[in-house]
């Protein structure tokens, strides 16, 4: 149990896809159990909010200044073991990328030394990027999924952790499920593992990860629908990421329908699969998707960096499809979810500037997906991703530079975003989005426990 806490100053989150409140002297109660107690607005002494709760009468305060709480952010995919490659793509498209880079870095995970090294610094690194909850894949050797689930759950971050299925022949002998029946039999016992370290799934949770239809045989897709079905686990996979990559599914599968099909047939779209990219989706194959429930993680960076497309996230909204993102490193080239958002804008304004307006993408919009978005794609939406009583406190702490405070003494504050004191917080939050980095993330919090602090 943690001491009741009452964080005070400002916050910001989202109330819906189109709106952030903002809310200048905030006071937020978070009790032992770490689940928010009360939300406060236009609070100017934090001794009278203390008065009016009992369980809070000698409650700690984290106060904010400069800055706001802002919900933690959620990655819906990304690749731990991928991490050393980051920035390293050339010009290389999906296909020859995995080979060129991503198998042989992969595969060197059945090293656990290494394993643990570059597991720790990853999770390091999205926490100080305010990444409270986390889809990873791993790899396929169990030892080292298993390690990445044992140091999510060490410091304490929420985590989906999948070890990668994948046993069909695009990838080397060297790296590749030896059968079918180990492909299925090393998923059940890395899900059986995940499972005995938290049995309530509150931080770390398995997730079943067929890593994309190319990778996977029929009859292996089939079982992992299957044993999704007995042991209601998330899932998670890739989808029509890359042309080159839906032409090679089509002849791989000539009797499906679709990309989208494949899964379909195999029992693999429930609510709880997380589907990363979908780029190039037919109409059908939306239909699909939102009748299934599966959910997207949007991904802009990695579909930039490896040239796969612009998706179009206006038309899924508007199709009622549920949307998070994804750093996807190291198709994507940073941990970072405040990146995402900018990415994410980004790529809405090529398709605005090519066709119609309409797609671009707010800042609010990106956030909501930042945070509630991706919250209800890990199936989380009554737990996080917004500052709402009964949900936990998952939160960063935003600090941005205050150029009248630190006065002649330029560059004194670490960042770029530097504030003078006029803005509003609207304003504010603006800055952060467009020029903030993890300098600005000075605290995290999953569930009211310290997980990261900048010195
Ligand atoms: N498709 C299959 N594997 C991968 C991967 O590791 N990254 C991305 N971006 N797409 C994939
Ligand atoms: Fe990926």
């Amino acid at each position: 149990p943690i001491s009741p806490t009452i964080y005070f100053g400002a916050f910001v989150h989202s109330t819906s896809l189109i709106e952030l409140e903002l809310s200048d002297k905030g006071a937020i109660g978070v009790d032992s159990n770490g689940v928010i107690a009360f939300v406060e607005r236009d609070v100017e002494n934090v001794e009278d909010v203390k008065g009016k709760y009992d369980e809070f009468k000698e409650a700690r305060v984290v106060e904010v200044k400069d800055g706001f709480f802002f919900p933690g952010f959620i990655d819906t995919h990304t690749h731990a073991p991928q991490h050393p490659n980051t920035g390293l793509f050339g010009k290389t498209t999906l296909l020859s990328w995995l080979q060129t880079y991503t198998f042989p870095m992969e595969s060197s995970f059945s090293d656990m030394q290494k394993a643990e090294r570059i597991y720790s610094n990853f999770v390091s690194r999205t926490l100080s990027h305010g990444t409270t909850t986390c889809a990873y894949y791993a790899t396929i050797h169990v030892p080292a999924t298993n390690l990445l689930a044992d140091i999510c759950l060490a410091r304490g971050q929420r985590a989906l952790v999948g070890r990668v299925c994948m046993d069909s022949d695009l990838s080397p002998e060297t790296y590749r499920d030896a059968s079918p029946e180990s492909a299925i039999a090393d998923s059940k016992e890395s899900l059986s593992y995940i499972r005995s370290i938290d049995p309530t799934g509150t931080i770390v949770q398995p997730i079943i990860t067929p890593r994309f239809a190319p990778s996977c045989t029929a009859p292996v897709l089939a079982s992992l629908g299957h044993l999704a079905r007995e042991t209601d686990a998330h899932i998670q996979t890739h989808i029509s990421e890359n042309v080159g990559e839906i032409a090679l599914v089509a002849q791989l599968f000539p009797s499906s329908t679709s990309y989208t099909d494949v899964y379909d047939t195999a029992g693999l779209l429930t609510s709880k699969t997380i589907l990363a990219h979908a780029v190039h989706l037919a109409k059908e194959e939306v239909d699909t998707i939102k009748a299934r429930g599966a959910k997207i993680s949007h991904c802009p960076a990695s579909n930039t960096a490896i040239t796969s497309g612009c998706c179009p996230v206006r038309k899924y909204l508007n199709a009622g499809l549920t949307i998070g993102l994804g750093t996807d490193v190291s198709g994507g080239f940073s941990p970072s979810i405040l990146e995402e958002c900018r990415q994410a804008i980004w790529v809405s304004r090529f398709l605005a500037m090519q066709g119609a307006d309409s797609a671009k993408l707010s800042t609010e919009e990106v956030l909501y997906l930042a945070t509630r978005g991706g919250a209800a794609v890990v199936g989380m939406e009554s737990k996080v991703g917004a500052f709402e009583v009964g949900m936990e406190w998952d939160a960063q702490m935003i600090v941005l530079g205050n150029v009248d405070e630190r006065g002649s003494r330029d560059g004194a504050f670490e960042g770029l975003v530097d504030v003078f004191g006029w803005e509003d917080l609207g304003e504010r939050v603006q800055k952060w989005v467009y020029s903030g980095d993890d300098r600005n993330t000075k605290m995290v919090w999953v569930r009211g426990r310290l997980v990261h602090s900048r010195a």
